[in-house]
């Protein structure tokens, strides 16, 4: 099903229910997913005994369409652990209801999954922030007008109202402090803002932005988050800065930009995140 298509918006509980049947009958189950952001696809090459399965074979798995993201399930292992990646996701901006772009959340969220690691590509907001630095996200502001979990509650999947509090699992932000730390790796704690795109905000907005206490600024992740506290999933999320947000520097804003800069803080994006999961799929860090 494609993301502009204007029937079929809404995805039901059965539809998740038949993906992940589907699913379960090809693959291993896992504790732990990764969801990857534009331009920070390495990782995959560190699954072992890796099976991939494109979106388009999962039934009602809409289908993304923005250039830097694989639109690719991966199951393998990682140190012998269990590891599903998602190469790709699905935006808001892309004409895809909250609904759709939450699909796959529930669906790791049917597959057993209960540790999720979001990643993506962010602007700088915070000044002392440059293109390639890392921050954990601590908390976040949802500016997209819109939440996943507006219409009928799904009861078997979380509460009406789900509660925001904690949306940043501690303990997993305490083990990617660590790990970051083990490695040499500056890695910045902030609150990320979420905007619908697809337009780059104005200088205006990002002012607004720093103004409200945000320190990175995006279009994705949040409605992710929202979905998998919904779901009782432990978040842990990571912004790779790829650009200073508008009005900083004296620089126009482009997509590819955004997917430069993933490259380049890839290998060192890469090995933070393959330290976290070892140490939270319980195996130490040397
Ligand atoms: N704004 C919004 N989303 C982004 C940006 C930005 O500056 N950079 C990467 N994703």
């Amino acid at each position: 099903m494609s993301c502009d298509m204007q029937i079929e918006k809404e995805i039901t509980k059965q539809m998740v229910d038949e993906a992940v049947a589907y699913l379960a009958k090809l693959l291993p189950g896992a504790d732990t997913a990764v969801v990857l952001g534009s331009g920070l696809g390495a990782l995959t090459e560190l699954l072992e005994d890796s099976f991939s399965i494109p979106f388009a074979d999962i039934p009602h798995f809409p289908q993304t369409t923005v250039q830097g993201h694989k639109s690719t399930l991966y199951a393998g292992y990682l140190n012998k652990q269990p590891l599903f990646i998602l190469g790709g996701r699905l935006h808001y901006y892309e004409g895809c209801s909250l609904s759709q772009v939450v699909f796959p959340i529930r669906l790791l969220a049917g597959l057993g999954v209960k540790k999720l690691i979001l990643t993506n590509a962010a602007g700088g907001v915070n000044t002392a922030f440059t293109a390639g630095s890392l921050m954990l996200i601590r908390d976040h502001i949802n500016f997209m007008g819109a939440n996943p979990l507006i219409g009928p509650n799904t009861d078997e999947w979380g509460p009406r109202f789900p509660d925001m509090s904690h949306a940043y699992h501690e303990g997993l932000a305490k083990t990617a402090l660590l790990a970051a730390k083990k490695l040499d790796i500056t890695l910045h704690e902030g609150v990320y803002v979420a905007f619908s795109g697809p337009s780059f905000e104005t200088p205006a907005e990002i002012r607004l932005a720093r103004l409200m206490g945000a320190d990175a600024v995006g279009m994705s992740t949040v409605p992710e988050v929202i979905a998998a506290r919904h779901l009782g999933l432990s978040v842990l999320a990571i912004s790779c800065i790829s650009n200073a947000a508008a009005g900083i520097l004296n620089a126009e804003l482009n997509h590819l930009e955004v997917l430069e800069a993933g490259k380049h803080a890839s290998a060192q994006f890469c090995s933070l995140l393959e330290a976290i999961l070892l140490k939270i799929t319980g195996v130490a860090l040397s």
